[in-house]
């Protein structure tokens, strides 16, 4: 069985980002055979600023690897590394109704709003059809938001399928663990896009003040408090360990303490988890060459399979004399 999935890179990577998504890659590449790559083409979407996106996806590759991912038991690769992947996307193109793709909500979004969107971002679900279906992936983890075009690329193999006969394995979806939904650092969403996120590689003087920034309630601190609705407390839980957790929790409902103390905890706590990470990439810096081999072994793993696809396809389609 083969797992796969894609991760933009299009900002540096947040606590919302590792526990929502990538701690569990992390996790899954032990399971099964596992394809992840940074989604460089549909960044194009957003970013038009050459260095930063060629900056941004070797920062994603340093994070990652860093993080966890480990290249001998996962395949780690550059999306427009396999330019079968293009490829499969005219050909997917050519059979896919233009209804399914406006109903798609990052274009559906933009047009409410009156936004012009471009033929790249109307598209982007094409793309990421031919990402998962180009590697006969079984299983593609991704977030709630995503949950929609893995339902395209579904739509998208069996029409193919219906019409050309049996080529493409279709894909299910595996729904990354939402109780995992990070809050930032103003009590919503953690995301890059509403200015509070936490990035995973901060240096320990700047976490500690963008910890600082978290907003707290005004409550005196005689006064007891729910630790279940206070984003604080959900913050610290994501690094302590149950025993740790409960002990915080009775904090709360005693009362008696000041939310600078908890937050010096969390920064602590923050500190020991993603410490070694951050060393580990530092290492992964000095070293420009390691990393790119890495990329370059896994586009070429990744190439062989995407080659044997396409030629399947092409055969299918009639595109091979
Ligand atoms: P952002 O919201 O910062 O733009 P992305 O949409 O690029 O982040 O996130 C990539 C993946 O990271 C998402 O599909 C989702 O699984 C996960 N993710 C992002 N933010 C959070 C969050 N606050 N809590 C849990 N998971 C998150
Ligand atoms: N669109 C996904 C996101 O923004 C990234 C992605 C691209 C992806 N291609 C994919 C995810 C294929 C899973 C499978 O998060």
């Amino acid at each position: 069985m083969r797992v796969l999935s894609g991760i933009q890179p299009t900002g540096r990577f947040h606590w919302g980002n590792y526990f929502g998504a990538i701690r569990q890659y992390i996790q899954l590449q032990h399971e099964d055979e596992a394809f992840y790559f940074i989604a460089n083409l549909h960044a194009l979407t957003t970013i038009r600023d050459p260095q930063q996106l060629s900056q941004l996806t070797l920062d994603a590759a340093l994070d990652l690897l860093a993080l966890g991912l480990d290249p001998d038991a996962a395949t780690l690769f550059v999306q427009s590394d396999i330019p079968q992947i293009s490829e499969l996307t005219w050909i997917l193109m050519t059979g896919t109704p233009l209804g399914l793709l406006e109903r798609c909500h990052a274009f559906k979004e933009k047009k409410s709003k009156g936004i012009s969107a471009d033929a790249g971002l109307f598209t982007y679900p094409v793309l990421m059809a031919a990402d998962i279906l180009g590697y006969d992936s079984n299983c593609v983890p991704v977030g709630q938001d995503q949950v929609q075009h893995i339902e395209v690329a579904r739509d998208i193999a069996r029409s193919f399928n219906h019409h050309y006969g049996d080529c493409f394995v279709q894909p299910e979806a595996r729904i990354l663990d939402e109780s995992a939904k990070v809050p930032g650092t103003d009590g919503e969403k953690m995301s890059k896009s509403y200015d509070n996120i936490i990035p995973v590689f901060e240096e320990e003087k700047a976490l500690q003040k963008q910890i600082m920034r978290i907003s707290t309630d005004s409550r005196a601190m005689e006064d007891a408090k729910q630790p279940e609705t206070d984003h604080l407390y959900q913050l610290f839980c994501l690094f302590g360990k149950s025993a740790q957790q409960q002990e915080m929790a009775a904090i709360y409902r005693r009362g008696g303490f000041g939310y600078g103390d908890i937050k010096k905890q969390l920064a602590q706590a923050a500190e020991g988890y993603f410490g070694p990470a951050r060393e580990r990439r530092e290492k992964l810096t000095l070293d420009p060459d390691f990393v790119q081999d890495i990329l370059a072994a896994g586009a070429a793993k990744a190439r062989l399979k995407a080659a044997e696809v396409l030629d399947r396809v092409q055969h299918a389609t009639g595109l091979v004399r």
